[in-house]
This record gives structure tokens, C-alpha cells and sequence, in this order.
């Protein structure tokens, strides 16, 4: 017989059990769970609504279950139905009706509210921690390469060079804020439930504060019908993970073209790589493809949930279970991409070569070219002109700027003279861009000294 059995003169069709039951998806709650049952039984001992005897035997017995489902020794069932529902029913089973008192003042509907709340707050630091990994190992490139000179590019196209440490100090930004975006939808998720009932709060006098700090929360809900039926925070935390995949996709997306022989800016390391099945050639890149790939899924589970959600009047609807597979599997998504793809840009071999050669074939010091004649009073429009006559005589002739000679120069401009070679080195081109976050060393080492200290959490 069902827990909630008593108006019912049948059982409930086989296919409805099994399409009603969420424990296949939501067991892994069960420490949540059977944590928010102690901190709710330990209140109503307290605030005398059961006993004190009934209160110690139910925590103590819910703490021998916890430890018995950690060690394998507890089977859950689809007809129990969900997480809940098969603790408590073990719960009766070891200590028949004093097990009966727990659900006392509390309905399913806030107890998933504060037991998802409780699992993705864990989930959320787990995943702020792996992306603080991320971001080390992304100083640690960029300190290795503060003098690594490479083209940046817009459309693809070179465009100007600038260092592969600022490359990567772009990517520290990006995941930062994804950081700070994970902290933000933390404290809307840090908010407790539990005393909501089932939409209607109780008369029971609960202690709702008391179950707050229990459970290290740090306010409780405002309104019971907004507490059982909000799933913002999930869909805000599928939206942040989402963002972040986005940014971990755009990352695997350049180390893709970049392990390609067209660019050979880098090489992943053998241990993440894989090879073809027929052209014993290959060595692709499938880690940062996979990444690349699943960012989709993640995408996938934000739509599930603002889709799911849209129509629903107030307060709990059972669609609302639909809300744990799509979390999950974004949460589960996430912590399988940030560690592999953490140790995949460790390890792999930067060619720097052929950044720098890069940088040599593609005029990407035209604009300092430019600027050049503007420091000698050209005004800038016109300096653009002439480098753009210059840069398609140097196509014509298959040179660089730098090989022209002061003769062919001062063809373009009498403006020119020999400083113009040092003004349109790579070096100088990324070294004297010392505009604050731009890509000269010293604005890049600045840019790593403020990273570190926001790193320290
Ligand atoms: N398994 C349900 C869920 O995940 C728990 C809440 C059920 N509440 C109810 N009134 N049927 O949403």
C-alpha cells in the first residue's frame, strides 16, 4: 500500500507506478534527504509538536539508514516512487508509528523543494571548485608565455599580434565571471523551504529558522506558495552552466583549428588524443571536440526547464519533477568536461614557432605602421590609405612591410625614416600597448596579479 493510500480503494496500474516514479533519478538526493528529515525532527521535538523520545529515536534511526544506504545495504522501489517516500517508508518499517510522526508538519512539496536546493548548493561548489582549477592552470600557461608572440585575430583573419599569455588571460576573464555567476545563483539557492507544507504553510508551531541554521541556510522563504513552486534557482544555475559551456566550447573550438596542420600552434598530448580507425595518420582532438559537443546537452536542459515551468499555475505541479534530470544531467555534463579539459590544456605543447611565424606572413603590424605616420603628424585616415597602398605593393612583390627597403618606404611616404623598423617589430607592436588589459607584458603581468588575487577563495 502507498504511503498516501488511504483514499484509494485500488492499486495503482503497473505503467502509472512506473511513469509516476522519479527514484531512479532522484535517489541520488538521499543524503539531502534523510539530512533535511533530521534537522525537521529534531525541530519538532523541540518545539514539543512530537515528543523528545519519538524525535531521538527517529534522528538516530534516519542516521543508521543514511549510513546503511552509503554501504549498499538499502534497496529503493519504483512503487515507493520517489526519494522521499522510500526513506520514510523504510523509516516505518524500522520503528513502525514513531516513524509515522516524522512527516508532521511537512509535505512532499517543500521537502524536494529544500532537498534539490541542499543537492545543487553542493553541486555548485563542487563545480566553482573544478573551475578555480581551470583557472590556475590557465595562469600557469599565461605566466609560461607572457613573451609568446602569436597573431590575434578578428574573422579569422590576422589581425594584430599580441602575446598567447593576453590570448589566455581572455579566457580567465571569461571564466570568472562564470564564477562569479555560480556565487550569485548560490545565495538564491541558499534560501530554506521547509515549513512552505504543501503550498499553504502549516499551523503546526515549526520553528522554521531553527531548521534554517541547522541546515546552514541563510534565510528562509518568504511565501509558502513561492516556496514549493520556485525552480528559478535551477534554471539560473542551468543558465550560468550553460554560459559556461559556451565559453568552454568557444576554447575547444581555437584549440581545435589550432591543433590543425594549417595553424600547428599546438599539440595535445598523446594521453588526450585519439586516432583514426583507418588513416593511420590521425591524431585528433576529441577531448576539446566532445567538450565542444556536449555544451549542447547543457543548452538542451536550460530550454527542458524554462519550457517546463512556463505554464504552470501555482503552486506544485507534478511536471516539476521533470526538473531533476535536466539539472543533473547539465550539473553531471559540466563536471565531466572541466576536469579532463583542465588537464588537456596542461599538458599540451605550444609551438610557439609558429605563432611568431604566423605573426611574420599576415601584416599584422600594419596598423602600427599606420600609427607610425600619425606620430609624425600624418592624420590617421590618410595613414591608413598609404599603408594600405604599402601592404597590397608588399602582396604584389610577396613581402612583408618589414622587407621594404627605405627607398621603397619613402616611395609611400617622406615621412618615413629608419625608425620605422623598430616602431613595426612584433615586439614593439605588442610590447608598447601598454594601455591598461591590453597585451604588452607589463599590462598582461598586471592582468595575472589581479587574476591570482581573485583566485583567492
Ligand atoms: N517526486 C516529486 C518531485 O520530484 C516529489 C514531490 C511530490 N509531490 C506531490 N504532491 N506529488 O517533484
Amino acid at each position: 500500500m502507498k504511503l498516501w493510500g488511504g483514499r484509494f480503494s485500488k492499486a495503482q496500474d503497473e505503467l502509472t507506478d512506473d511513469f509516476n516514479s522519479s527514484i531512479r533519478f532522484d535517489a541520488r538526493m538521499y543524503r539531502q534527504d534523510i539530512e533535511g528529515s533530521i534537522a525537521h525532527a529534531a525541530m519538532l521535538g523541540k518545539q514539543g509538536i512530537i515528543t523528545a523520545e519519538d524525535s531521538e529515536l527517529i534522528q538516530k534511526t534516519l542516521r543508521e539508514i543514511l549510513s546503511d544506504v552509503e554501504a549498499g545495504k538499502v534497496e529503493f522501489l519504483i512503487d515507493a516512487e520517489d526519494i522521499h517516500m522510500n526513506i520514510e517508508k523504510i523509516l516505518i518499517e524500522r520503528i513502525g508509528d514513531v516513524g509515522k510522526r516524522l512527516h508532521t508538519g511537512r509535505s512532499r512539496n517543500d521537502q524536494v523543494a529544500l532537498d534539490i536546493r541542499m543537492y545543487l548548493k553542493e553541486e555548485t561548489l563542487t563545480i566553482k571548485n573544478m573551475l578555480k582549477d581551470l583557472e590556475l592552470t590557465i595562469l600557469d600557461i599565461a605566466e609560461r608565455n607572457t613573451s609568446v608572440i602569436m597573431p590575434g585575430y578578428t574573422h579569422l583573419q590576422r589581425a594584430q599580434p599580441i602575446s598567447l599569455a593576453h590570448h589566455m588571460m581572455a579566457y580567465f576573464q571569461m571564466f570568472k565571471r562564470d564564477i562569479e555567476r555560480l556565487n550569485d545563483c548560490y545565495k538564491r539557492m541558499n534560501i530554506m523551504p521547509l515549513g512552505s507544507g504543501a503550498l499553504a504553510g502549516t499551523t503546526y508551531p515549526l520553528d522554521r529558522q531553527f531548521v534554517c541554521e541547522s541546515l546552514g541556510f541563510a534565510a528562509v522563504t518568504e511565501n509558502s506558495l513561492d516556496g514549493v513552486s520556485d525552480r528559478d534557482f535551477a534554471i539560473e544555475l542551468a543558465s550560468a552552466l550553460s554560459i559556461l559551456m559556451m565559453h568552454t566550447s568557444r576554447f575547444s573550438e581555437e584549440l581545435i583549428l589550432w591543433s590543425s596542420h594549417e595553424f600547428a600552434f599546438v599539440e595535445m598530448d598523446d594521453a588526450f588524443s585519439t586516432g583514426s580507425s583507418i588513416m593511420p595518420q590521425k591524431k585528433n582532438p576529441d577531448v576539446a571536440e566532445l567538450v565542444r559537443g556536449k555544451t549542447g546537452r547543457v543548452y538542451g536542459s536550460l530550454i527542458t526547464l524554462l519550457t517546463m515551468m512556463k505554464g504552470l499555475p501555482l503552486a506544485y505541479n507534478k511536471d516539476m519533477q521533470e526538473d531533476k534530470e535536466a539539472i543533473f544531467d547539465a550539473v553531471d555534463t559540466v563536471k565531466m568536461c572541466l576536469p579532463v579539459f583542465t588537464k588537456m590544456i596542461a599538458t599540451m605543447k605550444i609551438k610557439q614557432e609558429n605563432m611568431l611565424n604566423a605573426c611574420k606572413y599576415g601584416f599584422v603590424n600594419a596598423t602600427d605602421a599606420a600609427d607610425y605616420l600619425v606620430k609624425k603628424g600624418m592624420p590617421f585616415r590618410s595613414a591608413h590609405e598609404v599603408i594600405g597602398k604599402m601592404v597590397a605593393f608588399c602582396i604584389s612583390q610577396n613581402k612583408t612591410l618589414e622587407d621594404l627597403t627605405m627607398d621603397q618606404f619613402r616611395e609611400f611616404s617622406e615621412l618615413i625614416s629608419d625608425d620605422i623598423y623598430e616602431a613595426i617589430s612584433l615586439n614593439t607592436c605588442v610590447n608598447e600597448r601598454t594601455v591598461y588589459g591590453g597585451p604588452s607584458r607589463e599590462a598582461v603581468k598586471k592582468a595575472i596579479k589581479n587574476a591570482r588575487d581573485f583566485l583567492d577563495f
